[in-house]
């Protein structure tokens, strides 16, 4: 993937970042997109981070909920860096409740972050890909999506929904040479996990028969084999990263 042009949304997250770090390890052209509310110097005190630790990341604002936010990402990264390559979507949030409680932002938010994202950053990347005769999209699922989780219908639903994007997509595009796969996730060690109580913790790992959590850089890693150009022939498919503990 030498000098590809990659863009990662979320890019500054557990998993965002050690995706970042992947690609530029194989010579992709890293852009990582982030929103953090608009503080842009916390952006930029991950790439100088990022910088320190020998990654050289490129760093842009998006707002994944907003179609025009999207395109405007997409046209600065075209007139910069070219057309994008490898379009890896892996923004998300969670907002966790019982239906019965939830109301009409939980779910939108969610909705909107997860999967109407997935839509306004494909739709302003995929013509120029079309064009180009070359492209690889990640979609960036959960295990929720597969198995359902309580408490999470919003979540789990937005997941779910990326499957049917990800499938009828990669049979639109396949013969422009586009790939275009899914990624579902178990438990990853990132800050939103290891934020859940060591008890509650240790009773998830009773779950998962290789008895641990994940590491984000065994999800970057499977980032970097679907991106790379000899994964020509892997299309509308979904890679189950998760230990074990959901087997479909
Ligand atoms: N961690 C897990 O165990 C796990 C398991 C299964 C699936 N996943 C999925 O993996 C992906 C990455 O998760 P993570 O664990 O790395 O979480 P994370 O650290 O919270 O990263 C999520 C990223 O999404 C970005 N984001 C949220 N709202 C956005 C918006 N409106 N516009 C643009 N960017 C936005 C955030 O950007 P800023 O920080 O810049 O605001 C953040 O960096 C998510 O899709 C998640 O659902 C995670």
């Amino acid at each position: 993937m030498k000098n590809r042009v990659a863009l990662v949304t979320g890019g500054m997250g557990g998993i965002g970042s050690a995706i970042c770090r992947h690609l530029a390890t194989h010579g992709a052209k890293v852009i990582a997109s982030y929103n953090k509310s608009g503080n842009h110097e916390a952006a930029k005190e991950w790439q100088a981070q990022q910088l320190a630790e020998g990654y050289d990341t490129h760093i842009y604002y998006v707002d994944v909920t907003d179609f025009q936010s999207c395109a405007n990402l997409i046209k600065q990264i075209e007139e910069k860096f070219g057309a994008i390559d490898i379009l890896v979507n892996n923004a998300g949030i969670t907002c966790d409740t019982q239906l019965y409680k939830m109301d009409i932002d939980q779910w939108q938010s969610v909705l909107r972050t997860n999967l109407d994202s997935i839509f306004n950053v494909t739709r302003n990347v995929i013509n120029k890909m079309i064009k180009h005769r070359y492209g690889r999209i990640i979609n960036i699922s959960s295990i929720s999506g597969q198995k359902g989780q309580y408490g999470q219908v919003n979540y789990a639903a937005s997941k779910a929904g990326i499957h049917g994007f990800t499938k009828s997509l990669a049979q639109e595009v396949a013969h422009n040479g586009i790939t275009v796969n899914t990624i579902s996730p178990g438990y990853i060690e990132t800050q939103m996990v290891m934020a859940i109580p060591e008890s509650v913790r240790e009773k998830i790992i009773a779950q998962i028969p290789v008895g641990r959590f994940g590491k984000p850089e065994e999800i970057a890693q499977a980032v970097g084999f679907l991106a790379a150009e000899s994964s020509g022939f892997i299309t509308g498919s979904n890679l189950t990263i998760n230990g074990g503990q959901y087997l479909t």
